[in-house]
């Protein structure tokens, strides 16, 4: 039997399959647009992702060229947080506001103004931050009334494709963490929210955990897929708790970090806990249990665009052999890798990226250079806020697109002052959500059983001492600039008509 995995991303969905003897047998990826049709926005048509999602699955059937009542379950990673707002018939009433949509900071203020940050902590576990979905629909409420009006279910972007799928309307605890409409905690959703909200559980998805069964593949898409027999549906998971299944990050002790567009820093608990401040998401996990997450908006991005943007003649492993060359620290030149503002550790939409401390010597080697430190010291701040609770960090493993370059993952071992971890596999949530559905479909007892099955660690990167030595010094430098440019950030922001 087989085990579909489909990760609905921000630019394209990928589906992968694994079997029974634990093997990746094929994937198979397609691509959708963005748009941002005004500065701070970021939209998406979910008829692109559902399109995108049968060309792939159609894509993959044809090279594995199996039986056709071989699939026995799929499951989902889905990028996080989007509003989905349908209709009485399921029409589509206004494009997705995604994840990285950064245009709800009034509506997170009046949230955070209603109930106060301790009670919303106490209620949701969160706090209110412009990518989450309740602000994205208070927006829709007070910007588009006669939208919110005709409002009848509320989605997250993999539950779309799940509707299409199986006609069924529901979540996994971890997506569903999200929203800031769950009771995190006591994995219900949060009657105070809703009320807020003017809406009800009947708007709402029905909750899940990651490893249950939703529902089964209607007769219609196996039809227009050429499969037969049973497929079951299961939760899936929001893209990070699945790609920390991808990762085996299902123990304490274990952090995965994940250098991708965004970047994330992500340990997994037995119990619910939250930090002081609610500078990490708590989230409930995939495979029941908790987990706390650090997350940059801008990450292997920041990379993407120095090199895409800035440097579009001159090819990455260039820029990389450059930066190599050059020493740890840059030269103290320090870049602020918040490209699209930033979540963790600062929730702050206005912030930017930047570059200070050139002279006249400074290189291109270094400035490469600096951005890779840049993201990495960011999600330092993030595993200092993990240590802060008390996490323990035994291991730390790392994937991504970012992952791919050697003198980051060193990078990473010398800003952590870590050993960093290399597994098997690079990939991540698509793995997750296979394991899911192989869990689902009980192939695997339980998904620590799945991710023991599927996941190894193949090589280890020890930090280098002088580095690690050189990075003590400069983080300090590198936070102090933060604070030293917010209010700069937020004036220029301001300033209108440049
Ligand atoms: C997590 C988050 C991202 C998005 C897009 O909180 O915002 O992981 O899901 O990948």
């Amino acid at each position: 039997m087989y085990y579909l995995g489909i990760d609905l991303g921000t630019s394209s969905v990928k589906i992968l399959a694994i079997n029974d003897n634990n093997e990746i047998v094929g994937d198979a990826t397609k691509e959708y647009p963005v748009y941002y049709p005004q500065e701070k926005w970021a939209q998406q048509d979910p008829a692109d992702w559902w399109r995108g999602t049968l060309e792939a699955m159609k894509e993959l059937l044809h090279k594995l060229n199996i039986p056709r009542n071989q699939v026995r379950a799929i499951g989902f990673s889905g990028q996080m947080h989007g509003l989905v707002a349908l209709g009485a018939d399921n029409e589509v009433l206004t494009p997705a506001i995604l994840w990285c949509d950064q245009r709800t900071q009034a509506e997170c203020d009046e949230i955070t103004g209603f109930f106060g940050q301790e009670e919303l902590s106490r209620l949701t576990g969160n706090k209110a931050l412009p990518g989450f979905t309740a602000p994205k629909i208070l927006w829709v409420k007070k910007h588009l009334p006669e939208i919110f009006a005709k409002i009848k279910h509320i989605l997250l972007p993999k539950d779309y494709i799940r509707l299409m799928l199986t006609g069924e309307y529901a979540t996994d605890m971890s997506d569903a963490s999200g929203m800031l409409l769950l009771d995190v905690k006591n994995r219900r959703w949060s009657k105070e929210l809703l009320v807020f909200l003017e809406i009800t559980e009947a708007h709402l998805p029905r909750l899940y955990e990651s490893y249950e069964v939703t529902g089964i593949v209607t007769e219609a898409v196996k039809q227009e897929l050429g499969l037969e027999g049973e497929i079951l549906v299961v939760g899936g998971a929001g893209d990070q708790a699945a790609g920390a299944i991808g990762t085996g990050t299902v123990e304490e002790g274990i952090v995965s970090v994940a250098l991708g567009t965004s970047g994330v820093v992500f340990a997994s608990h037995e119990t619910y806990a939250v930090d002081e401040g609610n500078r990490l998401h708590a989230f409930c996990h995939a495979n029941g249990e908790y987990h706390s997450m650090g997350v940059m908006l801008s990450a292997a991005s920041c990379l993407k665009w120095w090199a895409d943007t800035i440097h579009p003649d001159v090819d990455l492993e260039t820029l990389l052999e450059e930066a190599e060359n050059t020493k740890a620290g840059s030269n103290r030149l320090i870049f602020l890798p918040y490209l699209l503002g930033e979540r963790t550790p600062y929730s702050d939409p206005d912030a930017k990226g930047s570059f200070v401390g050139m002279t006249a010597t400074t290189t291109r080697g270094q400035m490469t250079r600096a951005v890779l430190e840049g993201v990495t010291f960011g999600l330092y701040d993030s595993l200092k806020l993990l240590e802060a609770m008390a996490v323990p960090v035994k291991q730390v493993r790392v994937i991504g697109g970012g992952a791919k370059s050697n003198l980051w993952k060193q990078i990473l071992a010398d800003i952590f002052s870590q050993e960093i971890q290399e597994i098997n596999t690079n990939q991540g949530g698509a793995l997750g959500a296979a394991i899911l559905a192989a869990v689902g479909a009980k192939r695997y007892k339980t998904v620590e059983e799945g991710c023991r099955a599927m996941i190894k660690v193949v090589n280890s990167i020890s930090p280098i001492e002088e580095n690690v030595k050189t990075y003590k010094r400069l983080h300090p430098l590198y936070v102090e600039l933060y604070e030293a440019l917010k209010d700069w950030y937020k004036k220029s922001s301001q300033l209108q008509g440049i």
